[in-house]
């Protein structure tokens, strides 16, 4: 007998019983059913998510349950002026209002094998100057994070090269930023990780051929589910923009790539002089440098690698191989440098 405890269904409303069993089949998650407060208490503690419907609601609230997570508190619309009292005291995330939060309900139960999966590493990658090879080496993260877990290159830069070409999977079928442009609810981090164009298991968030606006609450929730989804999620960030200080603020690290030049070392200095918190930025010098002591007191912040440059790297992107063919080579050994940094889960033994 299968014993894994299942998701409830906590309801005597004969028609939302069957409209969340609906869409837990939808989501491919088994579930229990319960009808009254006691069997929910019962149940309570082991249950991975409780849908708890807004009839049952009061009387679980008589029973003062413990606290704990996946809980959603759900009924038809409107929901009952109570129905949001009785959410706080049962300690819901929130109140579900069916039919049109059905697609709510249904990320969450298909994030249900996520349940348990620690949040990846959010690294974010910038140039500090124009051309510095910050895509590059966004890319060149993504595929050495990959051979230790799900990894997720996310292209913000509107107008770089696109990572998807990069990485050679533009032709790919998949989710890009148009279709995410909408996101409403909360978006699972299996759908994502399953929808976006990958090989390897590197995947990418890219731009459609012609770039279309982002939804600062769209960019929120796809990195939300991206981190909830991969082990490792490196984002692409441009230089500018109204989404550069709010994910840097997000990022468990943020990589300023440095072109070791007078004009580079002062673009990136004055780059991280801007930001709010400096306190998990580091550097990857790009080119030959006598002195990075040099670099790291002028931009003040450390220097985490410095990266001569690869060979052959146009023809390995030509190839479809994207920039680290061999786990020897320059970008492969920076990135695992900067990957011990931020996430030594993803540095493949
Ligand atoms: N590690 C590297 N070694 C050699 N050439 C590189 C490297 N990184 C980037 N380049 C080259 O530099 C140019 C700019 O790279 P890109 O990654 O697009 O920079 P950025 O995103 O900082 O503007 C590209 O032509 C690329 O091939
Ligand atoms: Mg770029």
């Amino acid at each position: 007998m299968d014993t894994t405890p299942r998701p409830l269904i906590a309801t005597a409303d004969a028609a939302l019983a069957e409209e969340l069993a609906r869409l837990a089949a939808a989501a491919g998650a088994p579930v229990g059913v319960v009808s009254s407060a006691d069997a929910v208490l019962a149940a309570w503690a082991l249950a991975p998510v409780v849908l708890l419907g807004a009839d049952l609601a009061p009387a679980l609230v008589a029973l003062a349950p413990s606290r704990r997570p996946g809980v959603l508190l759900v009924g038809w619309a409107p929901a009952p002026g109570g129905a949001f009292r009785d959410a706080l005291l049962v300690g819901a995330e929130s109140v579900v209002e069916l039919p049109a939060g059905g697609e709510q309900v249904a990320e969450l139960l298909t994030d249900l094998g996520e349940v348990g999966r620690p949040e990846g590493a959010v690294l974010a990658v910038v140039g500090g100057s124009g051309g510095a090879g910050a895509t590059t080496f966004a890319c060149a993260l993504g595929q050495v994070a990959a051979l230790a877990g799900p990894a997720l290159v996310v292209d913000l830069d509107p107008i770089g090269p696109g990572c998807d070409v990069v990485l050679a999977l533009e032709d790919a079928p998949g989710v890009r930023w148009d279709s995410l442009g909408t996101a409403s609810g909360r978006l699972s981090g299996r759908s994502l990780r399953e929808a976006v164009p990958r090989r390897d298991g590197t995947g990418v968030l890219g731009w459609p051929p012609l770039p279309c606006a982002l939804d600062p609450g769209a960019v929120r929730e796809a990195l939300s589910a991206a981190r909830r989804g991969h082990d490792t999620v490196v984002v692409d960030l441009p230089r500018h923009g109204d989404l550069v200080h709010e994910t840097v603020a997000r990022a468990t690290l943020t990589c300023v790539v440095v072109a070791p030049t007078p004009s580079g070392v002062a673009s990136a200095a004055r780059w991280v002089a801007a930001l709010p918190d400096r306190s998990r930025v580091g550097l990857l010098v790009h080119g030959r440098c006598p002195d990075p002591a040099r670099v790291a007191a002028t931009v003040d912040a450390p220097v985490l690698a410095v990266m001569p440059p690869q060979r052959g790297l146009a023809e390995s992107v030509d190839l479809g191989l994207g920039p680290v063919r061999s786990r020897r080579g320059p970008l492969a050994r920076a990135a695992r440098s900067v990957l011990a940094t931020a996430a030594p889960r993803a540095v493949a033994a």
